[in-house]
Parts: structure tokens; C-alpha cells; sequence
């Protein structure tokens, strides 16, 4: 297993950068440092998904992790004469978390500068507009210019990307706070796994994904190259053990383990991957849950639909508040993941045939 530090530090350093779809750079340039050295080859594809192979015995198929880097963001679509910023979303938000966030802008020399959502004051609103949700149509990015051209002379123009700016937090003991964890939870996982498994002799190919937010669009290309024989995407997904949610729609909770998808809008996950994901849970003492609610897709939705057909799963970290500003998880789950990752290559290379 690897620490407690390192997996906190990797999540952290994963959590802060700036990755909106098509964006992902900065993502990948992390994943690229954590993984030379550990994987045979290391390459980067067409629409930029990060393929890293490490290689092992023919006798073992080949396994695809696919975790993406993407997150929500937003688009510069108009500045005004005042120097606001309109935008739209670039993956899929909920209206109600935007307003009075703090956002950071990335300007066309790649500087990162800091904004503000903003909205009519409440005390300019008519009584019927107070109760009602701010669509993003009236919301508008302040990052301090007074005209256009001083927010040109910033660096910013239409095409410019933004995400949320929350920085990494250690709420408690086990539980952390942080934007991204959908997918940064995955990724985490993901490269925990490939240098715990380095020195094996299993075939992986670990797969960090450009445009998962906007409609599962690298994972797609990117099974079609590696055309693996077995898949798992790893996943951060919807928590909602919270107040006024009825058990039975929570979905995941925080802190009974990683979850096991059955199905969501995706994907009916191929039961032997799901018997084989359980069954490791249950000899290694690793806990897990389901996820509850069909809903959501991941990009097992496309990987396997790749060519003749991949039998693929999904295993998430649980994240309260998903697709908002920052999202709160649990560290054992995360720590728990990457056993039931480590621990499906180990029994899937040793019990499932190549195809
Ligand atoms: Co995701």
C-alpha cells in the first residue's frame, strides 16, 4: 500500500489544478510525473488523453483504468463594455451553485487570475426574483477590469476557460474538502495503484481521459486504441447521506467503502466484473457498498461499447456535493479504492480469460 501521506498529497496536488475539458494540461502533466518510472511507455493521443502501458506476461489480459482529468468549467462567451465576463458551462453544472463563487480564469498566456461570480445585489431584487434560483444567463465573472480593454490587457478574451478556485482542505481526521474529486479521486487511485502493482508482472493500461464532463468523449477514442480486454473506469460519484435525503435515495455514503456500480445511465456493469470486484472485497476484508440510484454515466458507458464489446465495471469514491465548487470525502474510501483496485488486477489477471 502506499502512505497515507502520499495519497493525501497526490489528491491535493490533483484537487488545486486547473482542468476544465479540452484544458486538461495541467492535469496531465501531474499524472505524467507520477508515472514515469513506474509504466513501460507513456504516450499522449490525438485528443490528448495520457495512455500508460506497463507491460507483463502474455499469459495475463489486458486491463484498462481509465480515470478522467477533466472537471466542470466554464467558457468566456462575452465581455462588456464595463469589463464583466459572460460564460457558459462546459460540463454539466447546477445553476444554484454558481452564484458568489470564486473562480480562477486562465488568460491567454496561461496565467491564472482570480474572479468572482457575481449577481444583482439582494437588495436590488424584486420580491418575486428573491426566492427564485439565479440562472447563469444573469450571472457574470468580475475579475476587477472597469472595460473590455482592460480585460484584454489582462490576458482574457472570449475562449478563455475557467474553473472553481477552492483550495485542498483537511476537514478531519478522515474526511477532506476540495473541488475535482470527480474525477481527482479517480486519478488518485488510479496512480496509487499502478506503484503499488509496478513490479508485478500483470498488463495495465492506465488511462487519464480528456472530456469525460461534456460527454465521455476521450475515454472513447482512447478504448478504440488500447482495445483492452477488461475495463474499470474509476470514478468519484454522488454522496448523499445528508440532511432531508431519505436512505434509500442517498445513493453512497461517506465512509462504508468505495462503490460498486451495477448500473447507471451508462452502463449495465458485466456481472463478472462485479462478482470478481465483490468477491476481492470480501476475501481482503475491504468494505464496499453499491451505488444505490441509477443515474449519472461514467466512461465504461463507451469503453465498453468499444468495437466487438469490453466487459467493464466502475468503482467510485463517494463525494458529497459533486459538480459544485468543492465536494467533501471520506480519505479511508479513497484508501480503500485503490485495495479493491490493486486487488481486482491481482484476481482479473489470475481468473478472467483473454479475449
Ligand atoms: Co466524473
Amino acid at each position: 500500500m502506499v502512505s497515507r501521506e502520499y495519497v493525501l498529497e497526490l489528491l491535493e496536488k490533483l484537487s488545486n489544478a486547473f482542468s476544465p475539458p479540452g484544458f486538461e494540461d495541467e492535469v496531465r502533466n501531474i499524472v505524467r510525473e507520477e508515472l514515469e518510472g513506474i509504466v513501460d511507455e507513456i504516450r499522449v493521443d490525438a485528443l490528448g488523453n495520457l495512455i500508460a502501458y506497463k507491460r507483463g506476461s502474455d499469459k495475463y489480459p489486458s486491463i484498462m483504468l481509465d480515470a478522467h482529468m477533466d472537471e466542470v468549467g466554464f467558457l468566456i462567451t462575452h465581455i462588456d463594455k464595463k469589463g464583466f465576463l459572460r460564460f457558459q458551462p462546459l460540463g454539466g453544472f447546477d445553476d444554484r451553485v454558481l452564484y458568489a463563487q470564486q473562480v480562477m480564469i486562465m488568460t491567454k498566456d496561461g496565467k491564472k487570475i482570480p474572479g468572482f461570480i457575481g449577481a444583482k445585489p439582494p437588495h436590488l431584487l424584486k420580491p418575486e426574483e428573491r426566492t427564485k434560483i439565479i440562472s447563469i444567463d444573469e450571472l457574470f465573472i468580475d475579475i476587477g477590469a472597469s472595460s473590455d480593454k482592460e480585460v484584454r490587457e489582462i490576458g482574457v478574451d472570449i475562449g478563455c476557460v475557467g474553473t472553481f478556485a477552492t483550495r485542498f482542505r483537511i476537514l478531519s481526521k478522515k474526511r477532506v474538502l476540495g473541488k475535482a474529486f470527480d474525477d481527482r479521486a479517480g486519478l488518485t487511485a488510479m496512480i496509487s495503484a499502478l506503484k503499488i502493482l509496478k513490479d508485478t508482472d500483470y498488463n495495465i493500461i492506465a488511462v487519464a481521459s480528456v472530456q469525460e464532463e461534456v460527454g465521455l468523449r476521450g475515454a472513447r477514442t482512447a478504448a478504440w486504441q488500447v482495445s483492452p480486454d477488461i475495463a474499470l473506469a474509476l470514478e468519484g460519484t454522488a454522496a448523499a447521506d445528508i440532511p432531508g435525503i431519505p436512505e434509500h435515495k442517498e445513493s453512497t455514503a461517506l465512509g462504508k467503502g468505495p462503490a460498486i456500480t451495477i448500473a447507471d445511465r451508462s452502463i449495465i456493469a458485466h456481472p463478472k466484473i462485479v462478482r470478481l470486484l465483490i468477491s476481492v472485497a470480501e476475501e481482503r476484508g475491504i468494505p464496499y457498498q453499491f451505488k444505490r440510484v441509477i443515474a449519472g454515466g461514467t466512461d465504461a458507458g463507451v469503453i465498453h461499447l468499444t468495437k466487438a464489446g469490453v466487459p467493464s465495471g466502475v468503482v467510485s469514491v463517494p463525494c458529497r456535493y459533486i459538480h459544485s465548487s468543492a465536494a467533501v470525502m471520506d480519505i479511508n474510501d479513497l484508501e480503500n479504492a485503490i485495495k479493491l483496485v490493486v486487488g481486482f488486477v491481482e484476481k482479473a489477471s489470475k481468473e478472467l480469460i483473454k479475449k
